[in-house]
């Protein structure tokens, strides 16, 4: 899976761009969002989402963490707009089958369910957008991580866009320096970086993933030298070499609990991904420091979690928006017959 990502134009600039071009009248502007956005127009909003979202925790415990990975995907390609969300059209290619999302992201009826909730209670009120926002936030806190204020009243974009999405998404076999660079164009930090990567404390990954890191490093017909021999001998049987590519595996010890394992597990060369990996292993991108850090101290690492979700979640789309009825497809559409996209 070789992918040709060239230089992605950094968000955050294109975004500053916008900002300072528009003027008055233009329909492009920045939102602001506030923490309570929804108190007077749908006062029970975030309540909704909690409950389902815990509900589905409870059908599946995997997709409170498939629902917070929405959260990453979105707001990196074109701002937190809901993009990801929406299925393709005869006209449009969507997100949802870009190179890091086809096969592997998931639990989308979980948004749908939430939505038809709001839809009830309050039409027309809550955006998608925010709907993955607050999920993604519940997501962490029912696991076992920490709880912080989400700011809201994000629009829903009128398109999405496979092409963005697959020139901007990162690898899985992204190195360190790689990764800083692409945060950085969205003014997250080395310390952003690492602990919001520490969401793979949570959720699993396909052996789809790492066979190249277990059987061809870099083109080298061996395995990723940053690997215990345990972990690599754990990780051959999950993933043989020609097996089955969709068998999945937790990305640290403990897939279902929201903590700082995962950076315990990159310390003792344990990590799943080679993005997960190369955060201690590579020596130059500054990003081993922290990862020590955070396998030292649980509160550091939620409090810099907290903080590193909620400036991802200030990645904003300037076009302009709207309140979608269905999460799916964009309010002007033709009325869609069936979901083509099946979330497995
Ligand atoms: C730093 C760059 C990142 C890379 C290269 C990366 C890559 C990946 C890959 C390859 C998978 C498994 C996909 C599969 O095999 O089907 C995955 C899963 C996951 N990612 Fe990331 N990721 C990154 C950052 C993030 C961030 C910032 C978040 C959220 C804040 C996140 C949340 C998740 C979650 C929760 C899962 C598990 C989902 C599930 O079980 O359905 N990731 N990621
Ligand atoms: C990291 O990856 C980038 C992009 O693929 C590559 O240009 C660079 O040489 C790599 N750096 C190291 C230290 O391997
Ligand atoms: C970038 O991040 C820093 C540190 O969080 C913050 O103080 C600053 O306002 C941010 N700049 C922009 C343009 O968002
Ligand atoms: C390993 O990767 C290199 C470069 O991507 C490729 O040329 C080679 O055929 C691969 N080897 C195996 C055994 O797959
Ligand atoms: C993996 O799952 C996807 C989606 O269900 C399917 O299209 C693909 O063929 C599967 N791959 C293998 C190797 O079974």
């Amino acid at each position: 899976m070789a992918r040709g990502r060239g230089g992605a134009i950094p968000f955050a600039a294109a975004l500053l761009v916008a900002f300072v071009c528009s003027r008055p009248g233009a329909d492009a502007a920045v939102k602001e969002l506030r923490v309570g956005y929804y108190a007077e127009t749908c006062p029970d909003a975030e309540a909704i989402v909690r409950d389902a979202v815990a509900r589905a925790r409870e059908r599946e415990a995997r997709s409170v963490a498939s629902v917070m990975r929405l959260q990453f995907h979105d707001c990196f390609v074109n701002g937190c707009d809901g993009s990801v969300l929406m299925d393709a059209t005869p006209t449009m290619a969507g997100e949802k089958e870009a190179l890091s999302n086809i096969n592997s992201l998931r639990s989308f009826e979980v948004v749908d369910e939430i939505k038809e909730k709001l839809e009830e209670r309050c039409p027309g009120v809550v955006s998608c957008a925010d709907i993955i926002v607050i999920a993604a936030r519940d997501a962490v806190a029912l696991t076992g991580g920490p709880n912080w204020d989400v700011r809201l009243g994000r629009e829903d974009s009128l398109t999405a866009s496979q092409e963005d999405s697959d020139r901007i998404m990162p690898s899985p076999r992204a190195n360190a320096s790689a990764l800083v660079r692409l945060f950085a164009g969205y003014n997250l930090s080395v310390t952003d970086l690492v602990a919001l990567s520490g969401s793979h404390s949570i959720g699993k990954a396909r052996c789809f993933s790492i066979v190249f890191r277990l059987y061809n490093q870099s083109g080298s017909g061996r395995p990723d030298p940053h690997m215990s021999p345990a972990y690599r001998s754990a990780l051959d049987a999950l993933c043989p070499h020609g097996g089955d590519e969709n068998v999945t595996g937790g990305m640290d010890a403990t897939p279902l609990v929201f903590d700082n394992q995962y950076f315990k597990d990159l310390v003792r060369l344990r990590g799943f991904l080679n993005s997960d990996q190369t955060l201690f292993s590579d020596n130059n991108a500054g990003t081993r420091r922290v990862v020590k850090q955070f396998s030292k101290s649980q509160d550091a690492f939620f409090r810099a979690f907290a903080e590193g979700m909620i400036k991802m979640g200030e990645q904003q789309n300037p076009k302009k928006g709207e309140i979608r009825r269905n999460c799916r497809v964009a309010n002007g559409s033709p009325p869609v017959v069936a979901s083509k996209v099946v979330d497995f």
